[in-house]
């Protein structure tokens, strides 16, 4: 509910200078060790939304996507950093505010034509969610949409996935 999301936000901390000097950084880990505000959380980035399986991105998303599969009765892909995986699908590269990425899909977990539900805890620049949503492309599957906790308006990141549906609980 409403009420329930407005209590789970309280709990998002502000630091200041993380992960460097200027950046107030949002930390949703007090969110995440609350139990209700899970539960509100959880349940709201899957509502209404029609997927086979889940997509979390490393790490956060790990936490999120599995919560959400789990309560929707499926399955979940740990979208990863790269040098984790033994066998690797496939992987897209990206930029970040500063310097490059990699997100790679684990081997014989995503099949063609599946919609898949892309979770993870911040949109910030749209770097990491559109490159979540390239790999979900390619491997000739479909994005249902991409669900996050908090979205850092100021950012602009939903630029950078303009054309995916989008849902972002929370917006700062
Ligand atoms: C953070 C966050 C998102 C991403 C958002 O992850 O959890 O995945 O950055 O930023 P973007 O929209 O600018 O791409 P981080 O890279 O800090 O990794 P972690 O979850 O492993 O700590
Ligand atoms: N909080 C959590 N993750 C993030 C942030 C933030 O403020 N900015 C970029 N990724």
């Amino acid at each position: 509910t409403d009420s329930a999301l407005r209590a789970a936000a309280e709990l998002v901390r502000e630091v200041p200078d993380f992960p460097e000097p200027g950046v107030l950084f949002r930390d949703i880990s007090p969110m995440l060790a609350d139990g209700p505000a899970l539960a509100a959380v959880v349940g709201a980035l899957g509502r209404d939304f029609r997927f086979d399986v889940v997509a979390g991105v490393e790490a956060r998303g790990f936490l999120l996507g599995a919560a959400v599969a789990q309560a929707a009765g499926t399955g979940v892909i740990g979208l990863r950093k790269p040098g984790k995986l033994p066998e690797v699908a496939d992987r897209v590269d990206y930029t970040l505010e500063y310097g490059r990425a990699t997100l790679e899909l684990p081997a014989g977990t995503l099949r063609a034509g599946q919609r898949v539900l892309v979770v993870d805890d911040v949109l910030a620049t749209g770097g990491t969610l559109g490159a979540a949503c390239r790999l979900v492309r390619q491997a000739g599957s479909d994005v249902a949409a991409a669900a996050v906790v908090l979205e850092l308006t100021a950012l602009e990141g939903r630029d950078k996935i303009a054309g995916e549906e989008i849902r972002a609980l929370l917006s700062v």
